[in-house]
């Protein structure tokens, strides 16, 4: 290979930056959040449990620990999933999970396969998110649960800041509201069950300083690419954290109940 430039790092899409600093993806509200999703879909030792959009497996491995289930995890890219394989050789509990190469909005299991499906931020990343959860909801059993951990707007962003997102991700990101996904539970036929919220931390622009020193300071390159590493790093850091003043998540849970439940005034 050849070596890295400080041009190079500048001029790299952001999912390739981020792979060059090894950074690990966890789900929105981090490792909490996989433990509310455990805690409130009853997940356990005998539960088989999907997760959509596993990435390199951070999600799958802590459910497989915490709750010692049957945990299968589908990325459509073949590289996170060789990574994924590749901690799971490792893992002492590697023979609790099972990585796939597959896609969220085709899921190659039958019916009623799964108690719970699992989504730790992924379902943002699906093109036609009602296909997704739809699929979602049929490989899960009756009275089984479907949990999608997503990013939400709580407040407008300004469309400056929304553009620069855009530019930096190179994705397409809308101010979507937590209505807008409770709306895509509701038309998949999905009952409401369980909905944690809280806001996304922001952080002192100190905070951020010496998040980025550290990682930059971590492969041990030469200093020009270290110094080039950190100037991009605290670029996007610093833009996400002025997102965080308008973004919130959710730990969404909802029911897959073939009876529907009689409504109620007084309880929710
Ligand atoms: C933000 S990451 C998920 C993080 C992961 N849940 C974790 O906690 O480590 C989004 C993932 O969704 C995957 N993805 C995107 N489109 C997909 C699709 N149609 N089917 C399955 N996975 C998809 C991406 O490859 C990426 O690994």
């Amino acid at each position: 290979m050849h070596k890295l430039s400080a041009q190079q790092i500048e001029n790299m899409p952001y999912v390739e930056f981020m792979a060059l600093l090894n950074e690990v993806n966890r789900p929105p509200g981090g490792q909490i959040s996989v433990r509310q999703s455990i805690q409130n879909s009853f997940i356990n030792h005998k539960s088989k449990v999907l997760d959509i959009g596993c990435n390199t497996g951070y999600c799958t491995f802590e459910i497989a620990h915490l709750a010692k289930a049957d945990v299968t995890g589908i990325d459509i890219s073949p590289n996170m999933v060789e990574a994924a394989k590749l901690y799971q050789s490792k893992d002492p509990l590697g023979h609790l999970v099972n990585f796939l190469v597959a896609d969220g909005m085709e899921i190659p299991f039958k019916d009623e396969s799964f108690d719970v499906a699992f989504s730790g931020g992924s379902t943002a990343f699906i093109k036609n998110k009602k296909k997704a959860i739809s699929e979602y909801a049929r490989v899960v059993k009756p009275w089984g649960f479907v949990i999608d951990i997503n990013f939400f707007y709580h407040k407008k962003p300004p469309v400056s800041l929304l553009n620069n997102l855009n530019n930096l991700l190179e994705i397409s990101i809308e101010p979507w509201g937590l209505e807008y996904w409770m709306n895509l539970y509701k038309i998949c036929g999905l009952e409401k069950y369980y909905t944690f919220t809280d806001k996304v931390k922001l952080v002192s622009k100190n905070d951020v300083k010496l998040y980025c020193r550290t990682i930059a300071q971590e492969k041990k390159y030469s200093s020009e690419i270290e110094s080039a590493i950190y100037r991009r790093l605290n670029k996007t850091m610093t833009l996400f954290n002025k997102n965080h003043k308008y973004l919130s998540y959710g730990v969404i849970i909802s029911r897959k109940r073939p009876i529907k439940e009689q409504i109620s005034l007084f309880d929710q």
